[in-house]
C-alpha cells in the first residue's frame, strides 16, 4: 500500500465546473492549477479528477474517445503534466479517473470494430455474431447497439447507448461470440488499459480512481473472473508503480479490496446503507434524531472483518453520481456529519464546493447525460463577483446554471467566517492530520452505535495512542456508563464537548468531541 495514503484526504474536481480560465464557460486544467494554494489551505493532500480526456461528452467525459489526450475544452496534456508538477509543489497527489468498462462510440478502437474485415480491433468490443441477436439478461451487459455498422452484430452496452462494452471476455460463456476471460483478444483489452495507465504514470499521475469496476467480465455473477482480473492490474502496479493509488468505483470493499484495489468507495447505490446516513428523508446526521446509523455499522464492521484492515473503506461527503450533501443537511449538521467523515478510517473524500455548503441545485435541464445528477454538478462559488468567480463569461454560456439564490454562498466568504463549515472542516482536517490513530489506517472499535437512535462512539487506536470520537447529531443528550478509559486531551469539539468523568460518557445534543484517552 502506497505510503501516502496513510494520511490522504482526497478532494473531488468536476473538472467542467471547478474554475475557468478563460472565459468559455467551462472549467480547465489552469483553472485548477490556479485553485491549487485554496485546496491546499483546506487542508486536502490528494485530488481526483473527473475524466479530462478527448470525448462527445454524452456522460460528461466518461465516454472517452483518446484515453491518452486531455479534453480541448480542459486544456493539453502539457497542462495536466503542469497540474501534476504544481500539486506535488504544494504536497499534493492528484490521481485520474480511468474508464475501462467502456468508451465513446466515436473511439478510433470502435470505429475500427465497427468494420466488416477482421481486424485488430474486431474483438475489442463485445459483440454477437448476427444483428438479430441482442443481448439481454446478461449480467454488467445494459442492453445492446445495433444497426449501427457494416459487421453483422450487435454490441453490448455498458452504460448509455454512446458506450459500448469493451471485451474483458465472459466468466461462463454460452454463446460462441462469448470469449473467456483468459482469450487472447480479451487479454489484449487489459494490456491496451495497462498501457493508457502507464502513459499517465510516467507523466506523473499518482494513480486511478477506477470507473464502474466491477463491471468488466461479463455474466460473472459472484465476480470471480473480475477479481482475478484487478489482482493482475495490481501485480503490475505492484512492480512497476507500487507508489500509484487504485480506488476503485465498486461499493463493496469485501471484493474490490481482495481484487487488489488499495480503496474501495461507500456509494449512494450498493449494500452499504451509506445514504441512511446522509440522504434519505430522515438521515442520521439529521438533528431530528429520527434516522439511524445501526444498520451502517453492522455493514461496515462486517466489511472491515472481511477486508481485515487490507486497504480502505472510504466515505465520500458526495460526489457527482449523487445529491448534495446539503438538500439534506442544515450547515450545523453538516459540520457533525464531517466531523465522523474525517474521523473515520479510510482516506476521506470531499466533493468540490461541499466544503462551502454548495446546495443541489433542484430542477436543472440535463447537461452532457447528467440528468438528476446535473444539480450537483453546477459550478464552483468562489467569491461575490460575477457568476461567483467561476467564469468571466456571459451567465447563458456557463456549462451548468449555477444557484442563483442572493444568499447562495461563496469560498471567499467561508474561508473568512470563523464559525463557517470550511473553517470547521479545515479544523477537522488539521486535527486529523496531526493524530495519527485518526488517520487512514488505525483500527476502529464501535462502543455505541448498534442499536436503533444509538449516537456514535467509536475507538480509534492507532501507534501513537487511542482517540475516542463522540458524534451525536440529535437535538437530545445521552449518558452512557464507559468503564476503563481517563482523558488526556479534547482534541476536537464543536460547540459542545463530550465529557468523560467517573466512568460516565455525557454526550450532549448535537455535539461531536475526539478526547484522546488511556
Ligand atoms: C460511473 C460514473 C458515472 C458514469 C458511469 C458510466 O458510475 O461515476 O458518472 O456516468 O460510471 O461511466
Ligand atoms: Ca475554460
Amino acid at each position: 500500500m502506497p505510503k501516502w495514503l496513510d494520511n490522504a484526504v482526497f478532494y473531488e474536481i468536476y473538472p467542467q465546473s471547478f474554475q475557468d480560465s478563460n472565459a468559455d464557460g467551462i472549467g480547465d486544467l489552469p483553472g485548477i492549477i490556479r485553485r491549487l494554494d485554496y485546496i491546499k489551505d483546506l487542508g486536502c493532500n490528494a485530488l481526483w479528477i473527473n475524466p479530462c480526456f478527448d470525448s462527445p461528452f454524452n456522460d460528461a467525459g466518461y465516454d472517452v474517445a483518446d484515453y491518452k489526450k486531455v479534453a480541448p475544452r480542459y486544456g493539453t496534456n502539457e497542462d495536466l503534466i503542469l497540474l501534476f508538477s504544481q500539486a506535488h509543489k504544494r504536497g499534493i497527489k492528484v490521481i485520474l479517473d480511468l474508464v475501462p468498462g467502456h468508451t465513446s462510440a466515436q473511439h478510433p478502437w470502435f470505429v475500427e470494430s465497427m468494420k466488416c474485415e477482421k481486424n485488430e480491433y474486431t474483438h475489442r468490443y463485445i459483440w454477437t455474431d448476427s444483428i438479430w441477436k441482442g443481448i439481454e439478461n446478461v449480467s454488467s451487459v445494459l442492453g445492446s447497439l445495433r444497426g449501427i455498422s457494416d459487421r453483422d452484430g450487435s454490441c453490448a452496452l455498458n452504460f448509455f447507448t454512446s458506450q459500448p462494452a469493451l471485451n474483458y471476455g465472459f466468466a461462463n460463456p454460452t454463446e460462441s461470440w462469448q470469449l473467456p476471460a483468459d482469450a487472447p483478444e480479451a487479454l489484449a483489452t487489459r494490456e491496451a488499459m495497462k498501457d493508457v495507465m502507464r502513459f499517465w504514470l510516467a507523466l506523473g499521475c499518482d494513480g486511478f480512481r477506477v470507473d464502474m469496476a466491477f463491471s468488466l467480465v461479463k455474466n460473472d455473477p459472484d465476480e470471480k473472473e473480475t477479481i482475478a482480473l484487478w489482482q493482475d492490474f495490481r501485480k503490475f502496479l505492484d512492480a512497476e508503480y507500487p507508489e500509484a493509488a487504485f480506488l476503485s468505483e465498486w461499493g463493496a470493499p469485501d471484493k474490490a479490496l481482495r481484487a487488489g484495489f488499495h480503496m474501495d468507495f461507500l456509494l449512494h447505490v450498493g449494500p452499504s446503507h451509506y445514504p441512511e446516513l446522509f440522504r434519505t428523508k430522515t438521515p442520521f446526521f439529521s438533528r431530528k434524531g429520527t434516522g439511524n446509523a445501526h444498520e451502517f455499522v453492522a455493514y461496515y464492521e462486517e466489511a472491515r472483518r472481511i477486508t481485515g484492515g487490507k486497504g480502505l473503506i472510504c466515505i465520500p461527503s458526495g460526489n457527482h453520481d449523487m445529491c448534495r450533501i446539503a438538500r439534506h443537511l442544515d450547515t450545523e449538521e453538516r459540520k457533525i456529519a464531517f466531523a465522523f467523515l474525517l474521523s473515520m478510517p479510510g482516506a476521506p473524500f470531499i466533493y468540490y464546493g461541499d466544503e462551502v455548503g454548495l446546495r443541489h441545485v433542484e430542477n436543472l435541464i440535463s447537461v452532457e447525460g447528467g440528468y438528476d445528477r446535473t444539480g450537483a454538478r453546477t459550478p464552483m462559488q468562489w467569491d461575490s463577483s460575477p457568476n461567483a468567480g467561476f467564469s468571466s463569461a456571459s451567465p447563458e454560456k456557463l456549462y451548468i446554471c449555477q444557484d442563483s439564490s442572493p444568499d447562495r454562498p461563496n469560498a471567499e466568504r467561508e474561508r473568512t467566517n470563523t464559525e463557517s463549515l470550511f473553517t470547521e472542516i479545515q479544523r477537522l482536517i488539521t486535527i486529523r492530520q496531526k493524530n495519527e490513530p485518526l488517520q487512514s489506517n488505525a483500527d476502529i472499535k464501535f462502543l455505541l452505535g448498534h442499536k436503533k437512535g444509538d449516537p456514535l462512539v467509536y475507538l480509534r487506536s492507532g501507534v501513537s495512542g487511542k482517540v475516542l470520537c463522540v458524534i451525536n447529531p440529535a437535538a437530545k443528550s445521552f449518558t452512557l456508563q464507559l468503564p476503563g478509559f481517563t482523558v488526556k486531551d479534547t482534541l476536537y469539539s464543536g460547540i459542545v464537548s463530550a465529557t468523560l468523568a467517573k466512568e460516565s460518557l455525557f454526550i450532549p445534543a448535537e455535539s461531536a468531541t475526539f478526547l484522546m484517552v488511556d
